[in-house]
């Protein structure tokens, strides 16, 4: 099967050019300049399928590192499955996810992870990676990270908040960063101060204030930009290198960005949630409305500058990549657990399928340039977790992973309770994204050389994703 994509502009993190893209089975065959047809090459009368991109856009396929399909979290469990959630990033352009498997303290690593392949085998839409998290670091822990890597899994998340769900003390962060620094993976951290959280959520409630809002109040910046800058020191120690997940305090932002002036492998990924959403306009909305937006960390405050800071760091690498930390839950049945009680609302937002267009709208605001909006989106995300080269760039011999997304087409995000029609595929009963309309569209989407998404038809079949045997990151300096 070879298809060609002709007359698109395609865009890479590098640069943008005209050019045909001609893939052979499930691999990029070659890029072809405008020139190669007037050189006499006839590439069109070979191949199955013509797909015209003229005026629009053809970008390697995003890669959300940071999902949570079936995650079970918060006396619940994320609605999307590996199944559904895959189906509705490969709507929004994704191509590949990495995805978290658990293993909650007194589990062993090994055990949890045969389990997620369990889960997701035969399932997914898009190819997919596993990261691991870590809770309680055993010794079986630390030889299971070294198993791993081999595995094609390098890349392990820890937690300094949540105690006595993942939380890991700081003898065991440095214990796992140790073992990081000799075997060449990254460590990533839920940076935000655990017990302090845990103290302001206690006093909060016993006040009487329960309302979504206070999620947002009780997890202010402090408790992330300390637990961030210590996260720093402790992978400074032991030579590990690190990626702080979701932020989204522009102080944690600095944090990084100062480790960074030194030299120091740290990294960080913020989420469209931290570009867009904010405690005022959405986790402080009336009556329960706000749990829509309860997620960790949290939506900050407007008036203290956050968004505008993280737009400025992604455009100054301060920020390296955005993913969406995908951990979905429906308000009627798990959201609404925490009516009584904010800190029993499941923390999490579903955003896989909404990303790139999210961020694409930063390209039409002026925000970020056309070849950023690939670079956070797919090709920083494939080098930082060693899938680069087959995933992240429109070149001979990557993946036919291939978006073909048209700058002149809208896309209104929303649901049918407000008067629209349902406009995402994620397992979830309201948007967290409501409202939004994107100058952009997905048209067509290849996974692997396979289309999946064309125009508004699904194509593609659960089991049609692998999973990627990632190799080490390919970011480090
Ligand atoms: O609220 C969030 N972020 N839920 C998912 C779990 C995590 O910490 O990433
Ligand atoms: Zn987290
Ligand atoms: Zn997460
Ligand atoms: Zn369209």
């Amino acid at each position: 099967m070879k298809t060609l994509i002709k007359n698109g502009t395609v865009v890479n993190s590098t640069g943008t050019a005209l050019a045909d893209v001609l893939i052979d089975g499930e691999t990029i065959a070659a890029v072809l300049s405008p020139g190669s047809r007037l050189l006499g090459f006839d590439v069109e009368s070979n191949v199955d399928t013509v797909i015209d991109a003229r005026g629009k856009y053809v970008i390697p396929g995003g890669i959300d590192a940071h999902t949570h399909m079936e995650m079970p979290f918060g006396g619940t469990q994320a609605s999307d499955t590996f199944e559904t959630g895959t189906r509705a990033a490969a709507w929004g352009g994704t191509t590949s996810i990495v995805d978290f498997v658990v293993q909650y303290a007194g589990e062993n690593v090994i055990d949890q992870y045969q389990k997620w392949h369990e889960k997701a085998a035969g399932q997914c839409a898009i190819d997919y990676g596993f990261h691991q998290i870590l809770s309680d670091v055993q010794d079986s822990s630390l030889t299971a990270m070294d198993e791993l890597v081999a595995e094609g899994v390098s890349s392990f998340k820890l937690f300094m908040a949540y105690k006595g769900v993942f939380l890991s003390d700081d003898g065991q962060i440095v214990k796992a960063m140790q073992r990081a620094a000799t075997n060449g993976s990254i460590i990533m951290m839920h940076a935000e101060n655990g017990s302090v959280i845990d103290l302001l959520v206690q006093q909060a409630v016993a006040a009487g204030n329960t309302s979504p809002l206070y999620h947002g109040l009780t997890r202010p910046w402090q408790a992330e930009e300390e637990a961030t800058h210590r996260a720093i020191m402790l992978a400074n120690l032991t030579g590990a290198p690190l990626y702080i997940v979701h932020v989204s305090a522009k102080q944690a932002v600095d944090q990084i960005a100062q480790a960074r002036d030194t030299g120091q492998n740290v990294f960080g990924e913020t989420c469209p949630q931290y570009l867009y959403l904010s405690l005022e306009d959405n986790l402080g909305a009336p009556g329960f409305e706000g749990a829509k937006w309860v997620c960790s960390t949290p939506l900050r405050a407007k008036a203290e500058g956050h968004q505008h800071h993280m737009w400025q760091s992604l455009r100054t690498n301060d920020i390296q990549m955005v993913s969406t930390d995908h951990c979905p839950f429906c308000m009627k049945g798990q959201k609404d657990m925490g009516l009584a009680d904010f800190s029993k609302i499941p923390n999490g937002i579903g955003s896989v399928e909404h990303r790139m267009d999210l961020l694409y709208q930063g390209v039409v605001d002026g925000k970020i340039s056309l070849e950023r909006w690939v670079e956070v989106c797919s090709t920083t995300p494939a080098r930082m977790f060693g899938m680069y080269g087959r995933k992240g760039v429109i070149q001979p011999g990557a993946d036919g992973d291939v978006v073909v997304y048209d700058p002149n087409g809208h896309t209104s995000i929303g649901m049918p309770e407000t008067g629209r029609a349902k406009t995402h595929h994620m397992n979830m009963d309201y948007s967290a994204w409501e409202g939004y309309e994107i100058d952009g569209h997905v048209d067509t989407v290849l996974s692997r050389g396979k289309v999946v998404i064309d125009q508004n038809a699904y194509l593609g079949a659960k089991g049609d994703g692998r999973f990627i045997k990632r190799g080490l990151s390919q970011y480090l300096i």
